[in-house]
């Protein structure tokens, strides 16, 4: 009973909302509303209506990454009563949902230069004392939603949260945007909010073991079955890395697509933590590697790829900041990264181009970010140069190198780099396969193929390299590791253009005197 108890080293968990997997669009309530309405809800009726489509299109290759429900078709019950269950909980959120649309097609029709302010009487009740009515610079009209409002509203759920704790085997989950998790006989769900302190009490024990009943009461778990399940997560190892810490210099870990970890002797920095959870594998950096106590997270932006919950909640407990760009304020498609892991029990900081925040040793400065979110007005992202240990480091993540004089300006400001670590998924998603939900009008398809989700082709990489005076380059943020794939659904070959630009990329740094490599599962950097 007073046994020593640890979280196994391949325990995950996933934060649900409504069943399906949080991120960023599917939490932040104006955001969460469309998308739900638009696209889970749809999803749910397209499988209920036709669950054999739904099955054939996951069987297809051709269709990773696509949304179509990922459920044995004889479980078409439960997915009809999961969209009934949907339906009653969040009326809220659908007539939010509804009566922005509504409230689009009013501004596109009166909205036309002259005073907003007999529109308010027209806005549909849902939308009353959640949005300002304003024109840009421009007039045109727009509504500017007060999220912080919003998120004390009747949209924002915390009763339909939830978490999913399973043993990592290796195996792929389902793709995290289509799929909402079912119960399953080996996972254990729980009905508790996702700023729930057992999540911590539970991962804590990497480091600082707790005994059984603790760790069932932090939990808040009745049932015996289900603490049965819980006693499957836990060991009476301790498997922690003996060389998570370092005592001397500095290092620079690379632990699968845009997570980066930065240590000196007395500080920890870790960048879009996304990080596998299978220990088993052994040919790669997890949690086991991480330090005690992480100092900072470095947030680049709000896809769900770099703000990866799964990870987040397993090491909010040993985080002291996560650092977050600040959004614009208002813009359904840009939401607040800081609220809504305010709200998810994390203690964050905003930080704004070239903000600087010091630490022993060192500094974090927060550098503009180009482009990738489909030419939207999305202000929530950061590149990071990170001064530790005497070495300068840039993480771009996925900003572009469309203007090299963007990176031009930023070596005058910060000075040379030594280590860029730069983004080269340079053919991605269209727009309206993130960002769909999110219109009021149709856009058309032509229009979404020219506006994608793209970093840097070979020429842009170059450009930001030279323009940061850096003396190494290691391509990064490519989704291409095997237990990432159900947040990226990457489906590469080696005629892929981003593979093509990252064989060309590497060429010129030789010719041009930059050590450059292309990262891939792990690597580390000591000096
Ligand atoms: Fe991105
Ligand atoms: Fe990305």
């Amino acid at each position: 009973m007073n046994e020593s108890l640890y979280v196994r080293p391949n325990v995950r968990i996933e934060g649900l909302l409504n069943r399906f997997v949080t991120w960023m669009h599917v939490v932040a309530p104006a955001p969460a509303a469309m998308n739900l309405a638009n696209l889970q809800l749809a999803m749910i009726d397209s499988y209920v209506a036709n669950p054999g489509v739904h099955a054939a299109a996951v069987a297809n290759p051709k269709m990773r990454g696509g949304f179509f429900i990922n459920v044995d078709t004889a479980r078409v019950d439960e997915v009809r009563e999961l969209g009934e269950e949907i339906r009653r909980d969040n009326a809220a959120a659908l007539e939010l949902a509804a009566g922005i649309k509504e409230a689009e097609n009013l501004l596109r029709a009166q909205a036309t230069g002259y005073d907003l302010s007999p529109l308010y009487a027209q806005l549909p009740d849902a939308l009353r004392g959640f949005v300002e009515l304003v024109y840009d610079i421009n007039n045109h009209p727009q509504l500017r939603f007060l999220e912080a409002m919003l998120y004390r509203g009747p949209c924002y759920r915390e009763d339909r949260q939830s978490i999913e704790l399973s043993l990592d085997d290796g195996s792929e989950p389902p793709f995290v945007l289509s799929t909402p998790r079912l119960p399953r006989p080996d996972h254990l769900q729980l009905p508790i909010p996702l700023r729930h302190n057992g999540i911590d009490e539970l991962f804590g024990t990497r480091t600082k073991p707790q005994t059984f009943e603790h760790l069932r009461s932090a939990l808040e778990i009745t049932s015996d079955a289900d603490a049965a399940l819980l006693r499957t997560l836990l060991t009476t190892e301790h498997t922690m890395a003996p060389d998570r810490d370092i005592s001397d210099g500095g290092r620079v870990r690379y632990f699968g697509h845009a997570c980066v970890l930065l240590q000196s002797p007395t500080v920890s920095i870790l960048a879009d933590p996304f990080i596998s959870s299978n220990a088993a594998a052994g040919d790669r950096f997890t949690y086991l590697d991480l330090p005690d106590h992480i100092d900072y997270v470095l947030i680049t932006h709000g896809h769900q790829d770099h703000i990866v919950l799964e990870t987040l909640l397993q090491l909010r407990s040993k985080i002291g900041v996560v650092v977050v760009p600040r959004n614009g304020g208002g813009h359904r498609q840009d939401p607040s990264i800081r609220l809504l892991l305010e709200h998810f029990g994390f203690t964050v900081q905003e930080v704004d181009d070239f903000d600087e925040l010091p630490f022993a040793g060192g500094r974090i400065v927060s550098l503009p970010f180009l482009g990738e979110h489909c030419d939207l007005d999305i202000r929530a992202k950061s590149a990071y140069w990170v001064d530790i240990a005497g070495r300068k480091v840039f993480l771009g993540a996925d900003t572009s190198g469309l203007e090299r004089e963007v990176y031009e300006r930023v070596r005058q400001v910060v000075g040379p780099t030594d280590v860029a670590f730069i983004g080269m998924e340079c053919d991605g998603a269209p727009l309206t396969w993130l960002y769909s939900g999110l219109f009021t009008q149709p856009v058309p398809r032509k229009m979404s193929l020219t506006r994608k989700l793209s970093g840097s082709n070979a020429a842009q990489a170059l450009g930001m390299a030279q323009a940061l005076q850096a003396e190494e380059a290691y391509i990064y943020a490519m989704g291409q590791e095997d237990w990432l794939q159900h947040v990226m659904a990457t489906s590469y070959t080696p005629e892929s253009y981003q593979l093509v630009q990252v064989a060309e990329f590497l060429a010129s740094c030789k010719e041009n005197g930059i050590a450059a490599e292309h990262l891939l599962v792990r690597k580390e950097l000591r000096w």
